[in-house]
């Protein structure tokens, strides 16, 4: 394989392509390229059809569509818009009567190892009491409902309890802070809060609806009636009278039948937070329908999903991974997965490798931060090493959220998957709600570092500013140029910023934009992602605006006047948070200048969440600026990254900030 591009050259390190074995390609759902390219043919030839006819396929509709596609009002797009479903329903009702009935659903492992079996039926049985219990609180269709909770089943429940009366969830990521919830709480107009007294992870008993009671005690969540409690652990907390239910209270004396709601294919399922380029998180909102659709058959189609699969996605349920590859794809499509509680590191490094020995995972799907954080431990401690494990039942491996680097994947592919695993690197976003560009296990030739081709039916291309082509070998702009059933309705508030976002007017207001660079290899077509072109950060697979903690540091006015945040690549994170601060009092240095930084980190953690921490805070008299007094961020980019400064500097107001900002403290 070649590239074009010295910049790409110089990060691959790995140029061989990986066929997939015979194990692979054996009987599964899309077997060769011919087959591949036969789906790509059919979805360009008759677009509408081909999702219709997957759409009739994979979901069980109570009043069937008759229109696919509605462009009328682009880019606000509709599919299936007069059809009518449940996604609860389609995720476990389906099953009722058919062998996946009695199946283990989730394999549940807490943080200190406990494992729990959850069948089909009674996880439909839980979901009916829960949604019993919500429709009790007069919580009904339409309805917001805040989710905030630790991993776990009752996570999943609660989830699919909202789903089955029509409300609509937004999730919390559990380490988020009290702001950043009350801030979600009061965008979402949210009627209640699902939370748990407190979660478990790496040992450590950590408060949540604390966090809850801090967020409200802010003000502002004028909608919020209720407040339900998970007793995760016999510790007490503060209960609020006449607010605050724990799940007991509400459950006792609850049927577990409930009958499904049937909701129109574009009711918002949910809403999920997401970070952009301006300060405040974008509510992204997604449909029923499409989304639903296109968790089940990619579940399908990028797994080859198989009746005796174990599947096990690391991801949080705070995150959309956790929405479509734990929540929904995998129910939907009545697989076994596991779900956990804990974290990769405790008790030891060898958590996963162990879990997957012990619950005979066969496809497992993580995040290349997570692989490139063992592969460190193990390197200091045998012990750790996945050889110490038996890892054989493995079939398919994934990978998502940031670039997987070479490296990284050779490990995971020898290490993990015994050179006989195809790993699937998939790339997409919570705007897209699930697979857009990744390989096919049974199907594309891999190559480390590239997540492929894009699946059929999405038409993911490479642009320069005006929507036009790039030719393969030239980097440009990641777009997808037709719209797909799973794609994000709008942001829910802010229609303008939706079609400002994703659809810019200099390419004609109809191509979404994914805010990603990206090249395609010249004779292949294989794309590489390269990162974010706008102010979004990727650390650990976390997404980040840099405006967002620019936002919460100048928060800070005892202390700050002014500050930048910019990324710069890290070799364990993909990218670290570096900030720039300009204080109010003079510049400190030294011991203060430390004692500061920490100052403003714990500050960011309670702004944010701790992701959002700055690995690197450097202060400075003031900020490079031009003239017009613009930041000049690519010359802190250049600083952040211990480069020497190469660009012109001749419009700067003040260049003698550059060998300040650059010493180190
Ligand atoms: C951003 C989306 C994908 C769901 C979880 C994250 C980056 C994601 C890959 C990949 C290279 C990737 C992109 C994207 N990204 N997957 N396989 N290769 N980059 O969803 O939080 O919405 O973040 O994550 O930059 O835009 P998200």
């Amino acid at each position: 394989m070649s590239s074009s591009s010295s910049a790409i050259e110089s990060v691959l390190v790995e140029n061989r392509v990986f066929e997939p074995d015979a194990r692979a390609r054996e009987g599964a759902r899309i077997a060769g390229m011919d087959a591949y390219q036969a789906l790509c043919d059919e979805a360009a030839k008759d677009f509408e059809g081909f999702w219709a006819r997957r759409a009739r396929e994979q979901l069980q509709w109570t009043k069937p569509f008759t229109k696919t596609l509605d462009e009328s009002n682009a880019p606000f797009y509709q599919w299936f818009a007069d059809g009518e479903l449940n996604a609860s329903a389609n995720c476990l009702d389906r099953h009722v009567g058919t062998p996946v009935e009695n199946k283990t659903a989730i394999i549940f492992e807490a943080d200190d190892g406990t494992v729990t079996h959850v069948t089909y039926k009674e996880l439909l049985a839980r979901v009916g009491q829960f949604a019993n219990a919500l429709k009790a609180q007069g919580i009904a269709k339409g309805d917001r409902v805040v989710i905030y909770m630790p991993m776990g089943v009752e996570g999943v429940v609660a989830m699919q309890a909202c789903a089955r009366i029509g409300a609509t969830h937004s999730v919390v990521f559990g380490g988020f802070s009290a702001k950043a919830l009350q801030e979600r709480i009061i965008d979402a107009g949210a009627v209640a809060v699902i939370t748990a007294n407190f979660q478990l992870r790496g040992g450590k008993e950590m408060p949540l609806k604390a966090i809850v009671d801090d967020a409200v005690a802010m003000g502002g969540c004028d909608t919020l009636k209720t407040v339900l409690v998970y007793e995760r652990t016999a510790s007490a907390w503060n209960r609020v009278e006449g607010r605050d239910k724990t799940f007991a209270e509400v459950l006792a004396g609850q049927s577990s039948e409930c009958a499904p709601v049937p909701v129109g294919a574009e009711h918002p399922l949910f809403i999920l937070y997401t970070s952009g380029s301006t300060g405040k998180p974008k509510g992204v909102q997604h449909a029923t329908g499409g989304y639903l659709l296109w968790a089940r058959l990619s579940m399908q189609w990028s797994f080859d999903i198989r009746p005796e699969d174990v599947f096990w996605c690391t991801a949080d349920i705070g995150w959309v991974t956790g929405h479509s590859y734990i929540v929904y794809g995998p129910l939907a499509a009545g697989v076994t997965q596991v779900v956990f509680e804990g974290v990769p590191t405790y008790p030891h490094a060898g958590r996963f490798w162990q879990m997957i020995e012990r619950h005979k995972v066969s496809v497992f799907y993580t995040a290349p931060t997570a692989i490139r954080s063992l592969i460190k431990a193990s390197d200091s401690d045998a012990k750790v090493h996945p050889k110490n494990w038996d890892l054989t039942s493995l079939r398919i491996l994934g990978s998502v959220g940031e670039p997987i680097n070479p490296e990284a994947w050779m490990w995971y592919y020898r290490n993990v998957g015994g050179e006989r695993c195809p790993i699937v690197d998939t790339w997409w976003q919570t705007e897209t709600g699930g697979h857009v560009i990744n390989p096919l296990p049974g199907a594309t030739p891999l190559v480390p570092g590239s997540c492929t081709l894009p699946l059929p039916g999405m038409q993911a291309a490479i642009v320069d500013e005006t929507g036009h082509d790039m030719p393969n070998g030239s980097g440009g702009m990641l777009v997808i140029k037709r719209p797909w059933p799973s794609m994000i309705r709008t942001i829910w508030n802010d229609p303008e910023r939706f079609k400002k976002s994703y659809f810019p007017e200099e390419m004609g207001g109809r191509i979404y934009l994914a805010g990603d660079g990206a090249v395609r290899d010249a004779k292949t077509g294989y794309f590489r992602i390269t990162g974010r072109i706008d102010d979004v950060l990727n650390v650990s697979g976390h997404r980040l605006g840099t405006m967002e903690i620019e936002s919460a540091l100048v928060a800070k006015t005892d202390l700050v006047a002014e500050a930048a945040v910019v990324g710069r690549p890290d070799d364990l994170t993909g990218e670290a948070i570096c900030a720039f601060v300009v204080l109010k009092r003079g510049r400190p240095t030294g011991e203060e200048a430390k004692a500061i930084a920490n100052e403003l980190r714990n500050w960011v953690a309670k702004e944010i969440g701790p992701i959002a921490k700055p690995k690197d805070i450097r202060f400075g008299d003031n900020l490079p600026k031009t003239r017009s007094g613009k930041i000049m961020r690519r010359l802190l980019r250049s600083i952040a990254k211990g480069e020497a400064i190469t660009q012109d500097t001749s419009t700067l107001e003040n260049p003698a900030i550059l060998d300040q900002l650059a010493e180190t403290n």
